[in-house]
């Protein structure tokens, strides 16, 4: 499997940095394509747990190359952060490589998220405010500043002053706040260069070079398919393409070196931010799932919004994607639940049947879900490390699930940790 694509199939926080950790034990390197610091991705080696927002997931893997493609938005202060962190827990980071084309995070970013979204009021996107949306709008009218550029002052000092000149006005109100200031961010700047410059490389050769002599090379998918700049629910979208396709731009290889697409997909659905969610639950249900899920976002700690699997959804991230298996996690959660719902249709405000997730944004905005019972089952399944330890229930409710996609399950997550999984078909094959 030397070219394998890890992707969200629905609105992000489906557990990818847990089994991007998982298969990174076969792999030679993890390169993230697309995305910031926006992304968390939390992952439980034997009762120890890490958080990550910018380096990839499998770093705790040593000997691997983690790398931080050309089409991920770097924030250097917190990418240091990282690097600090994991040093002091004695976790090798000497495998991290940074595409010296990757887009900077810039203080200005990080304003005008929060400054975008105050203006929107009750129309907010609810983005993590981590100068996502801005620094990707910057690299599009080509006033990026990237990570090459902190190696050479001259560069960099008057790439600033270029990119800051057209937002003047817009950053009026921060006009007094001292990181604005461009003598002083250049600096600022120049010393993360200086940090991060034995960590920077020419990351597509990289990924290049691995693929051509066979090795596995895992492609991390931040956020996830509902969540994409072109197919997801725009407006309520991140500014990046984290469908499968970009994992070639974001990285700089081509199609044909991709061979697997794995989707990851909870056993049920969350979304943090606003934006349509036709099966949400407010109910005791979704708290149900909230607090059996501890579904609080790793970046902004907000409360996720919980809701049924939506099988009109998956079909559609099937497609985008061109899945070729899934990866089922936190089917644990669902233990104790009497009756399952899964969505397998939408009907809109006038009646109209969708069987297919609708284009239209005013459609999906008022469609409601419609749904199949599926049977629950009581038993704690976190011990669960096959198949046949599994309820009945739980493996009809997957087959359902695998059936309504037409792709095979490989994976299927019982607990956060990094061995509460079960492996099946070809993967449990390859690991007995
Ligand atoms: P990501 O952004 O897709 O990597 O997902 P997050 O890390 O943001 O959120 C997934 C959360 O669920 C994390 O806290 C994981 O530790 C946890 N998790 C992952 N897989 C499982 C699972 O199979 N069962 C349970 N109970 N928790 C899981
Ligand atoms: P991982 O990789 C869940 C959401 C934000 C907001 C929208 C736009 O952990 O799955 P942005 O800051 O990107 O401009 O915000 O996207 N969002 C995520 N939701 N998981 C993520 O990442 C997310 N990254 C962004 O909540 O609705
Ligand atoms: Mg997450």
């Amino acid at each position: 499997m030397p070219g394998v694509v890890i992707i969200g199939t629905q609105w992000g926080d489906e557990g990818k940095g847990k089994i991007v950790d998982m298969l990174a034990a076969d792999a030679a390197v993890v390169v993230r394509f697309q995305g910031g610091n926006n992304a968390g991705h939390t992952i439980v080696s034997d009762g120890e747990t890490f958080k990550f927002h910018l380096i990839p997931s499998g770093i705790l893997h040593p000997g691997r190359f983690c790398v931080i493609g050309n089409g991920v938005v770097v924030d250097p202060s917190v990418l240091i952060e990282e690097i600090e962190g994991l040093r002091r827990r004695r976790i090798d980071v000497s495998g991290l490589k940074v595409s010296a084309n990757a887009h900077l995070i810039m203080p200005y970013h990080v304003m005008l998220d929060s400054a975008h979204e105050a203006k929107l009021g009750k129309l907010e996107i609810g983005t993590t405010k981590r100068g996502i949306g801005p620094c990707y709008a910057d690299k599009s009218a080509r006033l990026g500043i990237r990570v090459q550029d902190l190696l050479d002052a001259k560069i960099l000092r008057k790439k600033i002053a270029a990119a800051l000149e057209p937002k003047q006005q817009l950053l009026r109100p921060f006009a007094r706040d001292p990181k604005l200031d461009l003598h002083a961010m250049t600096e600022e700047y120049l010393r993360y260069g200086h940090r991060l410059e034995p960590h920077i490389a020419d990351t597509s050769r990289l990924c290049w070079d691995a693929l051509d002599s066979g090795e596995t090379v895992i492609f991390e998918g931040a956020q996830a398919a509902l969540l994409d700049l072109d197919h997801g629910t725009y407006p309520f979208v991140t500014s990046s393409n984290p469908v499968a396709g970009a994992a070639c731009v974001g990285a700089g290889v081509g199609p044909t070196d991709i061979d697997e697409v794995w989707g990851v997909c909870k056993a049920y659905t969350t979304r943090v931010g606003a934006g349509p969610f036709p099966t949400e639950l407010s109910d005791q249900v979704g708290a149900h799932l909230r607090d059996g899920g501890h579904e609080f976002g790793t970046t902004t700690g907000r409360e996720r919004r919980c809701g049924w699997l939506d099988l009109v959804a998956l079909r559609y991230a099937t497609r985008l994607n061109r899945l070729s298996a899934l990866a089922i996690t936190k089917l644990d959660v669902l233990s104790g639940l009497e009756t399952l719902r899964v969505a397998v249709r939408y009907r809109g405000s006038e009646g109209a049947v969708f069987d297919e997730f609708p284009y239209h944004q005013s459609i999906l905005h008022t469609a409601t879900a419609e749904y199949e019972d599926l049977p629950g089952w009581e038993e704690d399944i976190t011990g669960a490390r096959s198949e046949a330890d599994l309820p009945r229930e739980a493996r009809e409710y997957l087959e359902a699930i695998s059936d309504s996609a037409g792709v095979p399950i490989r994976l299927i997550g019982v607990g956060p940790d990094r061995n509460q999984v079960i492996r099946v078909g070809a993967q449990a094959r390859a690991a007995a």
